[in-house]
C-alpha cells in the first residue's frame, strides 16, 4: 500500500527534542524498583478479511506511567484499543489487565475491573446534561438490579448519590463545573472533548485508553489538555495509554512509546529513542531516514 503525506496526519507537529515525563522510564520509578506491569500485551494479532490489522504485536504498560502509542493513519492504533476494551477479539493472542485475563471477561466485566477510554469519535449523548454523560461513565460500579431501580429503593439513591458526588468532583477537577446542567449537544467541541475525558474518569479507573484526545483542538486547548491529564493523574495512580497524532504532547507526556506500522511493532522506548529511530522515521515521513 502506497502512502500519501495526507495519511501521515500531523507529522510534522514532532517535536525537535523530545523529553521524557518526570518520574520513571524504561519500568524503574525513581526510588529505583523496578514497577509491576500493569497491562499486558501479548503477541495480538487482528485480521478483517484479507486486511491484518494487528500482527503479533506485544508490550507492557507499568502502573501509574504513560504510554504513548503512535504510528501513521492505519497502523492498527484503534484495533488495540478495541481489544483492551473488548469491542474487538483478537483471533490470537492474550492481553492481561493486573493479571486477569481480559479475552476472558465479558466487555461489562473489563469495566469493573478498572478500564475506561474516550472515543476518537465522541462517545456523549447530546440530549443528557454534561454530569448526567459523566454519570454514566460510572454506572457499571452500581449493583442495583432493574427491579430496584424501579422502585427507587434507599440503596438505588444512594448509588445514584455517589456516582452524581463522583461526577461533580470530576467535573470540577477538569474544569467543567459550571457546565454540569447544560445538555451535552451545542458545546464547543474542544469542550465536548474534555466532557469525554470526563466520561472515562467518571469511571474511576485505573487504566485509562485515550484515543486522539487532542484531535481537533486548537493548539492552546492541546496544552492545556495535557495539563489536566498530568494533574489528574498526579491526582493518584492513574495509568495511560495514549494515542495521539500531536507528537508534541505524546512525547511531552510520555514515560515510553510503543509505535505501531502496518500492524507490526516496530519500535519501543523512551520518547527521545524513539524519536530517532529510523525505522520511526521512515514510517512517518515514508523515505529513509
Ligand atoms: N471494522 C473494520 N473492518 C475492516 N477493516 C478494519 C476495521 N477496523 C479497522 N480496519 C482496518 O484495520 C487497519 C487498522 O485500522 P485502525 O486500527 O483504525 O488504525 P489507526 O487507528 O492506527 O489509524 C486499517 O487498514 C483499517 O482500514
Ligand atoms: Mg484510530
Amino acid at each position: 500500500m502506497q502512502r500519501t503525506s495526507a495519511d501521515h496526519g500531523t507529522w510534522w507537529l514532532w517535536p525537535t527534542t523530545a523529553s521524557t515525563a518526570a518520574g520513571s522510564v524504561g519500568g524503574v520509578n525513581l526510588a529505583g524498583t523496578p514497577a509491576a506491569p500493569l497491562l499486558r500485551v501479548e503477541r495480538l494479532s487482528v485480521r478483517f478479511g484479507g486486511v491484518t490489522a494487528l500482527d503479533g504485536v506485544s508490550f507492557e504498560v507499568e502502573a501509574g506511567q504513560v504510554c504513548g502509542l503512535i504510528g501513521p493513519n492505519g497502523a492498527g492504533k484503534t484495533t488495540l484499543f478495541d481489544c483492551v476494551s473488548r469491542l474487538t477479539r483478537p483471533q490470537l493472542g492474550r492481553i492481561e489487565l493486573e493479571g486477569h485475563d481480559l479475552l476472558a471477561l465479558e466487555p461489562y466485566q473489563v469495566a469493573a475491573l478498572g478500564l475506561a477510554r474516550t472515543f476518537q469519535h465522541l462517545g456523549l449523548f447530546g440530549s443528557l446534561s454534561v454530569r448526567e454523560n459523566v454519570m454514566l461513565g460510572g454506572h457499571h460500579a452500581c449493583r442495583a438490579g432493574f427491579v430496584a431501580a424501579a422502585l427507587r429503593l434507599p440503596s438505588v439513591r444512594r448509588e445514584e448519590r455517589a456516582l452524581r458526588r463522583r461526577a461533580d468532583e470530576v467535573l470540577e477537577r477538569l474544569g467543567l463545573a459550571h457546565l454540569a446542567a447544560r445538555p451535552a449537544a451545542g458545546l464547543p467541541y474542544g469542550t465536548l472533548k474534555r466532557i469525554e475525558l470526563a466520561r472515562a474518569l467518571g469511571a474511576a479507573p485505573k487504566l485509562l485508553l485515550l484515543d486522539e484526545p487532542a484531535s481537533g483542538l486548537s493548539h492552546g486547548e492541546v496544552d492545556e489538555l495535557a495539563e489536566v491529564i498530568g494533574a489528574v493523574r498526579g491526582d493518584g495512580g492513574l495509568t495511560v495509554l495514549l494515542v495521539e497524532h500531536h507528537m508534541g504532547m505524546v512525547m511531552r507526556m510520555s514515560h515510553k512509546v510503543v509505535v505501531l506500522d502496518f500492524g507490526c511493532k516496530i519500535a519501543e522506548g523512551t520518547p527521545a529513542a524513539v524519536s530517532e529511530d529510523p525505522a520511526v522515521i521512515q514510517a512517518y515521513l515514508g523515505v529513509p531516514a
